[in-house]
């Protein structure tokens, strides 16, 4: 892992956005993972950026969301599909039948969870993004979840839950189950950047490069990956 530490979230971003936009650059057609959540925000604030002053286009370039809760239609404002078009994709120049993420209102989620595991195949992604939860989590790939899932429904642990009702009006309604990319899946990304900010993340950071290669904590998976930048402040590098 190339771990790069920033003095803080702004530089996390910065770092973030130069690396992605080499490759949107590089490769016009290019496929990235992307992630929600609220680490993420910054580096889509400067893609956004880089369109509007004409560096960047995405005219030609496919997404792949990581996850999605199951039982929020689209439209509901804590969706993620809510949240990808809200904070990227309604600025940029993107063809939104182009964008994937997974669905949580299918009849039969399993089935729409195959599906999207096929579709990431299909298309290979040029990089990934991710955050990481503060119990070691990509994804909603919970401690515990097997290194060779592929896309499948959760249970929803409740730190993530209580992590998350930020978002909502209260913890009743956080979504109990979600639909996620596998660890597998993830790790099928050609190179893959984790961002993370703040004091909370710093157990999971720790554990993730210095703890055991375990399914306890989901990130430490990445290490099993050849090309992985984790890009961090000075709070979630603390314990380093
Ligand atoms: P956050 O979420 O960026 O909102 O902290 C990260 C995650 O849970 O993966």
């Amino acid at each position: 892992m190339n771990v790069i530490v920033c003095n803080n979230a702004e530089a996390v971003a910065d770092k973030a956005y130069e690396i992605v936009a080499d490759i949107i650059t590089a490769k016009p057609d290019a496929v990235l993972g992307l992630a929600t959540g609220s680490t993420p925000v910054g580096l889509y604030r400067r893609l956004i950026e880089g369109y509007r002053q004409g560096k960047l286009s995405f005219r030609k370039i496919r997404s792949l969301n990581l996850d999605e809760y199951v039982g929020l239609p689209e439209t509901h404002d804590q969706s993620y599909r809510y949240f990808m078009n809200d904070n990227l994709f309604d600025h940029i120049d993107i063809d939104k039948a182009e964008t994937h993420v997974p669905c949580g209102t299918a009849d039969d989620l399993q089935k729409a969870a195959d599906e999207y595991t096929r579709l990431a195949a299909s298309m290979p992604r040029d990089v990934q993004i991710l955050g990481i939860g503060s119990n070691g989590h990509i994804a909603f790939n919970e401690p515990g979840t097997p290194f060779d899932s592929e896309t499948h429904i959760v249970t929803l642990k409740e730190s993530t839950r209580r992590d998350n009702a930020r978002f909502f009006a209260s913890i009743d309604e956080v979504p109990t189950h979600a639909v996620t990319m596998g660890i597998k899946t993830i790790l099928n990304a050609k190179k893959i950047i984790l961002v993370a900010t703040g004091t909370n993340k710093a157990d999971a950071v720790y554990n993730m490069i210095n703890g055991p290669i375990s399914e306890d904590c989901p990130a430490s998976a990445l290490r099993n990956h050849p090309d992985v930048d984790v890009i961090v402040d000075r709070d979630a590098a603390a314990k380093l």
